[in-house]
């Protein structure tokens, strides 16, 4: 039993053309289920989380209530279409939480190899009282910022930069209010947590999964399928 009232969202309504597959990204074959299923079946078993919303391209609502009576879920309550970019699929599902909610994880289905002990961080995160809560992984190679003309404008100091991933977890009445204030920056936005910053909210970070690859090439899929369940 959780104080606090924890949903996830999954946004698997991309269309995942650099993967050149004959289906919408998320619905490609993974360890005999497909992408969305594998991060779908981690959150339907973790504790912490007490319902989910997916996020699917239109006319796949009926393929999403499959592939959840295939899992056995028993936390998916609803597979809304998404919207023409990321930000207006999270805004769709967003407005499919029930009242009384207090905590929302938005997790992207290109990440198949979530694990239950980064939901805890994240959770961990979010119950300290921040707005926002990113995994984040310190970066290794040296950044360079490029000029209009392609050179190299400056090296940036590598040590206060981060890549994140997903689930990000968000308040979830900061993110309404993220994406209410956005305006067309909701389609431009790559994550969720730069909506929440725009307006003002507190993000920290958390410690990523190196393991935690987001699938965007052909490459990446061989290299996810590679990795040890
Ligand atoms: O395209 P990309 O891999 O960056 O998308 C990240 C995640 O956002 C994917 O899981 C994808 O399915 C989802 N997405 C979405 N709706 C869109 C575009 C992307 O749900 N219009």
């Amino acid at each position: 039993m959780t104080a606090f009232s924890t949903w996830a969202i999954v946004v698997a309504a991309g269309s995942g053309e650099r993967l050149g597959a004959d289906r919408p990204k998320a619905f490609v074959a993974f360890r005999g289920g497909s992408l969305v299923a594998a991060s779908l079946a981690v959150l339907d078993d973790h504790d912490g989380i007490d319902g989910i919303v997916v996020a699917v391209p239109e006319g796949y609502e009926t393929a999403m209530s499959l592939i959840a009576d295939d899992l056995a879920a028993t936390k998916i309550a609803t597979a809304v279409a998404g919207g023409p970019s990321r930000g207006e699929s999270v805004a769709n599902a967003v407005a499919c939480l029930p009242a009384g909610v207090d905590f929302v994880l938005v997790h992207d289905a290109a990440r198949p190899l979530l694990t239950p002990s980064l939901i805890d961080r994240v959770l961990g995160g979010l119950a300290s009282g921040a707005d926002g809560v990113v995994p984040a992984l310190a970066i290794t190679d040296s950044v360079k910022r490029l000029a209009a003309d392609g050179s190299v404008a400056e090296t940036l100091d590598r040590s206060t930069l981060r890549t994140v991933q997903t689930p990000q977890g968000f308040v979830v009445e900061r993110l309404r209010a993220a994406i209410a204030a956005a305006g067309d920056a909701l389609g431009a936005a790559t994550d969720c947590a730069s909506l929440v910053e725009a307006s003002g909210g507190r993000v920290v970070c958390v410690e990523g999964d190196e393991a935690n690859i987001k699938v965007t090439t052909r490459a990446d899929l061989a290299r996810a399928e590679s990795v040890a369940p």
